[in-house]
């Protein structure tokens, strides 16, 4: 039976990294009971946009969920389960930081129903943390995943790396600590940092004063990270995401998978389907005209489209090559008009397969732990053959 992910998102922080790109912002005194009316209010909006009524995931992200109440979530979480039905083995998921994850607000959080915990820790390293603008420390981290190894059995933490001057050797060793901690939960994300335009980061990288690594050591680091993972046994099941067998995401796997989900709170995206084709739902991104337009007006959306075929199939890949497994045929056949039989027939994706960048089996395909590493020049070719068939 196919299923949903409903996606939550809670657009304040204590902190504003600078690096960070999401739609966040400053804390500020809100009014609580106004903003629990308002998600409730707009689930009941979105879900009319679906047919499907079993949910798999629920996902509070941001920002930074963890400074939410423990009711909060609860009477978010009731209201849906109230709605919709709720699948037995759903995940429920909140994003935390460490310096908002003490022992008793995981522990509220589990009773109200949260049952995974995607922590925040981006480095042990204390002088990363602090180039990070982090309001942290390593053994604040380190005691957060103790609390939330002894009350969750599905947990991950976030690791950032290809931080400025950070050496292979010393990472070397981050790394075997990292893979420690990570085995105990079962699943880590580790992404390659990302400058963004508009953040801080990027200001100081234009004016020269970011020295980031270079692609050769950035490179050497991702290899570094598929080897060391295989050792500790949890291996990649996304570019930048490994877990042990059974302890992948199953929300974030929705996406990939490029099942329907709903997103609810400033700036979420929804993906649902529309008769044959992909429907796409964005959320107004201001934390205040969303609140404003839930509360006062209809609803919170800010743009609604029915995607052309040929965008869903680029979606469908652009998700789904991120993976291991392999992509079917008819997962990408639904949306786009030349079939990934004949796609992988074509010479620009030919190559790419002498390349040994993607491995094609009965027409499914996937790019392999080398092809991860230059996904965008791989999509970029999916582009051209789908949109000026090459
Ligand atoms: C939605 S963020 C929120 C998590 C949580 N608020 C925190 O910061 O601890 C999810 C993750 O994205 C990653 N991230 C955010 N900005 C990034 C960037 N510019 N480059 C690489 N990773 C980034 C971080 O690892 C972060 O933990
Ligand atoms: S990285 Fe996390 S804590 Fe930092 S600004 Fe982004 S969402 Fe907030």
């Amino acid at each position: 039976m196919k299923s949903l992910g409903i996606y939550i998102h809670w657009p304040w922080c204590k902190t504003i990294c600078p690096y960070c790109d999401f739609n966040v912002k400053k804390f500020e005194e809100i009014d609580t009971d106004t903003w629990l009316k308002a998600y409730i209010k707009e689930i009941k909006n979105i879900s009319l946009f679906t047919n499907l009524k079993e949910v798999k995931s629920i996902y509070f992200g941001g920002g930074t969920p963890s400074l939410i109440s423990a009711e909060f979530i609860e009477k978010v979480i009731n209201f849906i389960s109230n709605n919709f039905s709720i699948s037995s083995s759903v995940e429920i998921t909140i994003e935390a930081n460490p310096s908002s994850t003490k022992y008793n607000n995981l522990y509220n959080f589990k009773l109200a129903g949260v049952n995974r915990i995607s922590l925040g820790v981006q480095s042990f390293n204390n002088r990363d943390l602090k180039f990070l603008g982090r309001d942290h420390d390593s053994y604040q981290a380190k005691k957060a995943i103790k609390h939330i190894n002894t009350l969750f059995n599905k947990a991950n933490f976030d690791i950032i790396y290809g931080i400025p001057d950070q050496k292979i050797s010393t990472f070397k060793k981050e790394l075997n600590e990292i893979f420690n901690f990570a085995q105990s939960l079962g699943h880590l994300s580790i992404y390659q940092l990302t400058i963004e335009p508009r953040t801080p980061f990027y200001k100081l990288l234009k004016s020269g004063k970011l020295n980031l690594p270079s692609e050769e050591k950035l490179s050497d680091m991702y290899f570094m990270i598929q080897e060391i993972s295989e050792r500790y046994k949890l291996p990649q099941y996304e570019i930048s995401n490994h877990s042990t067998f059974g302890h992948e995401s199953i929300h974030n796997l929705g996406y990939w998978r490029y099942n329907q989900y709903l997103g609810i709170g400033p700036g979420a995206h929804s993906r649902v389907s529309k008769n044959s084709n992909r429907m796409s739902l964005i959320q107004i991104k201001s934390p205040k005209e969303w609140l404003n337009a839930v509360i006062k007006d209809t609803n919170g959306i800010a743009n609604k489209e029915i995607l052309s075929k040929n965008e869903a199939a680029m979606e469908v890949l652009i998700t789904g090559l991120r993976l291991k497994e392999f992509l079917p045929n008819d997962r990408f056949n639904q949306f786009s008009k030349l079939k990934l039989e004949e796609i992988i027939e074509k010479p620009l994706i030919k190559g790419l397969i002498e390349e040994g960048l993607i491995e094609s089996k009965k027409s499914k395909i996937r790019t392999t732990s080398k092809g991860k590493a230059v996904l965008n020049s791989i999509l970029y070719r999916f582009d051209k053959v789908i949109n000026s068939n090459y």
